[in-house]
């Protein structure tokens, strides 16, 4: 995680609608936070598709963001939480899962985080389970074509 030198978090300003979005700035948020794998018309869709949206903005800066997608009655999914690094460490991470899971009305809210960001998680009360099972198909992450 990176720190930053300035301990106060500016005046943020949180929009759960992508009409301010510039899709080319997000695909630039992920690439300096080294996601992978999130780019174009896929990445835009990705957003575009999920019920739950948070975008965190300083000013015009587009700054945070995640997303969750849910049945809207049991089951939520949260992906790409990412906070410009020279934002980070400062509460805007937790802000935005906090607004994400606000939005949520479900009792089950899951997420895929690698092993170094798992204690952020834990912070907002996720939890590890060893029951859950997934399946990965690489030849889909990067230019499968939209849902039909
Ligand atoms: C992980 C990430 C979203 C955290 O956002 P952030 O704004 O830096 O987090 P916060 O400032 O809200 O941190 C809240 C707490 O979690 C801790 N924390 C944050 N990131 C952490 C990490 N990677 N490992 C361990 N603890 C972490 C902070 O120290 C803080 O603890 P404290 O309250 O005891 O001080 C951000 O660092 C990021 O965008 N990383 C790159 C992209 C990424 O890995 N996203 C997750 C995909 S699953």
């Amino acid at each position: 995680m990176a720190k930053t030198d300035e301990p106060k978090l500016p005046d943020i300003e949180f929009h759960n609608n992508h009409s301010r979005v510039d899709w080319q700035e997000l695909e630039g948020l992920f690439t300096l936070t080294k996601l992978g794998g999130r780019k174009g018309d896929k990445l835009r869709r990705a957003f575009l598709n999920s019920q739950v949206v948070c975008y965190a903005y300083d000013g015009d800066r587009l700054v945070g963001v995640g997303r969750a997608i849910t049945d809207g009655e049991y089951h939520a999914f949260v992906y790409d939480v990412a906070i410009h690094p020279r934002y980070q460490g400062r509460g805007l991470g937790t802000k935005v899962v906090r607004t994400l899971l606000n939005r949520l009305p479900v009792w089950r809210t899951m997420l895929v985080a690698s092993a170094d960001v798992q204690p952020f998680y834990a912070l907002v009360g996720f939890a590890p389970y060893p029951d859950v099972m997934a399946r990965l198909n690489p030849d889909k992450l990067y230019d499968a074509p939209a849902l039909a």
